[in-house]
């Protein structure tokens, strides 16, 4: 991994959502995370109230800054809405297509983790293209292990593909119980 560069990570802004907007279809467009432009993408409005939604509701959403340049983002959201998994999130992250392998998404990546497990969240889950290779790299640099295989969920580029589950725990995991009140209630 080379970083030539200073690369700052801090909470996403309002004035950031074109820049993360621009990442995201450029990878839908050409990368195997989508493969597919369903004419559905989504929309300046939309992302900017999908950040605001997990901001208000405390949930990490952080990007990475070159100079003034944003390069990357990261955003958790919860694994599932009912109230058992309230502590488990399942997480994104895109670099924009110049910047990868520069080590862009590990710093976002450290940035996540510990912004997730400061917010009390005791699990992150990722789901991962089995085609995707640096999304699996950097997942094990991470500590993130391989939890399932779902075989045949993505159809793209003509062929079946499968999707990798991988997982790792925050903070003390599951050896405590979870702070009281619960994180729903605070
Ligand atoms: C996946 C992604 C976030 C990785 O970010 P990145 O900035 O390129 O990753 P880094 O440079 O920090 O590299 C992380 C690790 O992956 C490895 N890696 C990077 N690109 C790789 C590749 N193409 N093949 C194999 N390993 C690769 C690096 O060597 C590094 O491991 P190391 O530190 O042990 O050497 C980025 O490629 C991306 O945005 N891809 C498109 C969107 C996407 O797939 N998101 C993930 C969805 S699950």
């Amino acid at each position: 991994m080379k970083q030539d560069k200073t690369i700052v990570i801090r909470p996403s802004r309002e004035t950031d959502v074109d820049a993360m907007l621009t990442i995201y279809r450029r990878h839908i467009r050409h990368g195997i995370e989508d493969g597919v432009d369903d004419g559905d993408t989504p929309q300046p409005d939309d992302l900017r109230e999908r950040r605001k939604n997990l901001k208000d509701r405390r949930f990490p959403h952080v990007v990475a800054i070159e100079g003034d340049k944003v390069v990357g983002y990261a955003y958790a959201v919860l694994f599932r809405k009912r109230p058992a998994y309230r502590y488990t999130v399942k997480h994104s992250i895109y670099v924009h297509h110049d910047h990868v392998g520069q080590g862009v998404g590990s710093l976002l990546m450290r940035g996540l983790i510990d912004a997730c497990a400061a917010a009390g969240f005791r699990q992150m889950i990722g789901y991962i293209d089995a085609d995707n290779a640096a999304s699996l790299a950097l997942h094990e640099r991470f500590g993130f292990v391989r939890v399932g295989l779902l075989p045949a969920v993505a159809y793209r580029y003509g062929r079946w593909a499968d999707t990798v589950m991988v997982q790792r725990s925050l903070g003390p995991g599951s050896t405590t119980q979870p702070p009281q009140p619960p994180l729903s209630r605070r």
